[in-house]
């Protein structure tokens, strides 16, 4: 299986210029990368550049989402964003339960789990976030109760299209990583829920990233065989050559 890598630019490029300079040098960069590259690329810029991101980076073989939706299509909602605008604007993906999102704006598994099902109504591609705790909480427990609570509400077909991201909260942006047992092990404890809930068809179909502190350094060995088929890659991404070298790492 190819890979998933997802950069998720977070509050960043939070001007107009510093966008534009970062698309462009992404183009450049990501033009001569296209060739040989054989991974699924992602960018998911803050919502209100995904327009621009995806005329200028748009032109190359990569693929846009954005980092949260609403859980409705539209309607007085103020300050949210429909799943059905991420697609019009040719977001593929979308980025949910982010632990950030949990921290700083009350996300929590009953909000996640209805985005989750309106996301995959709009065909958008959730990228469900697991592993948030807070302090003194069991990692394996809620990484449990959260798949339930979406299992729960989906088809074995629905369910079957989600991608989940491992992300340890005390690896995100510390320069910190699990050992590779380490994500192996959360990997196949994710693969043996969806096995019970729904077969062992289902549990083998879902795609399962791993995210926090990934860098080009570190990536190879996180990837190096088929238990974790992406990653979800923040601080990283800012750069785009670095973000390049790191893609090219896994080609
Ligand atoms: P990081 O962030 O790569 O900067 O650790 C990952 C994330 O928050 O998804």
């Amino acid at each position: 299986m190819n890979k998933l890598i997802v950069g998720n630019l977070k509050m960043n490029l939070e001007t107009v210029s510093q966008r534009d300079e970062y698309c462009l040098r992404t183009y450049e960069v990501f033009k001569k990368l296209s060739k040989e590259n054989k991974n699924k690329i992602v960018f998911c810029p803050p919502i209100a550049h995904l327009d621009h991101f995806v005329h200028v980076v748009g032109k190359l073989p990569v693929e846009f989402g954005a980092q949260d939706c609403f859980w409705e299509l539209h309607g007085s909602y103020t300050g949210n964003n429909s799943p059905k605008t991420i697609s019009s604007l040719g977001g593929k993906y979308v980025i949910l339960g982010h632990s950030e999102k949990r921290e700083y704006n009350l996300e929590n598994d009953e909000n996640v789990m209805r985005k989750v099902l309106m996301a995959l109504r709009t065909d958008l591609i959730p990228i469900v976030c697991v592993g948030y705790v807070e302090n003194g909480g069991d990692e394996m427990e809620n990484i449990k109760n959260q798949i339930n609570l979406i299992a729960d509400n989906l088809t074995a077909e629905e369910f079957s299209k989600i991608v989940f991201a491992y992300e340890p909260v005390w690896a995100i942006g510390s320069g910190k990583t699990p050992t590779i047992g380490e994500i192996h092990t959360v990997v196949l404890f994710i693969r043996n829920i969806v096995a019970k809930t729904y077969n062992q068809e289902v549990s083998s179909q879902i795609r399962i990233l791993y995210g926090g502190s990934v860098s080009p350094d570190n990536v190879s060995d996180i990837c190096h065989n088929t238990y974790v088929q992406g990653v979800l890659i923040g601080g990283a991404s800012l750069n785009p050559e670095v973000f390049a070298r790191l893609v090219q790492m896994l080609n």
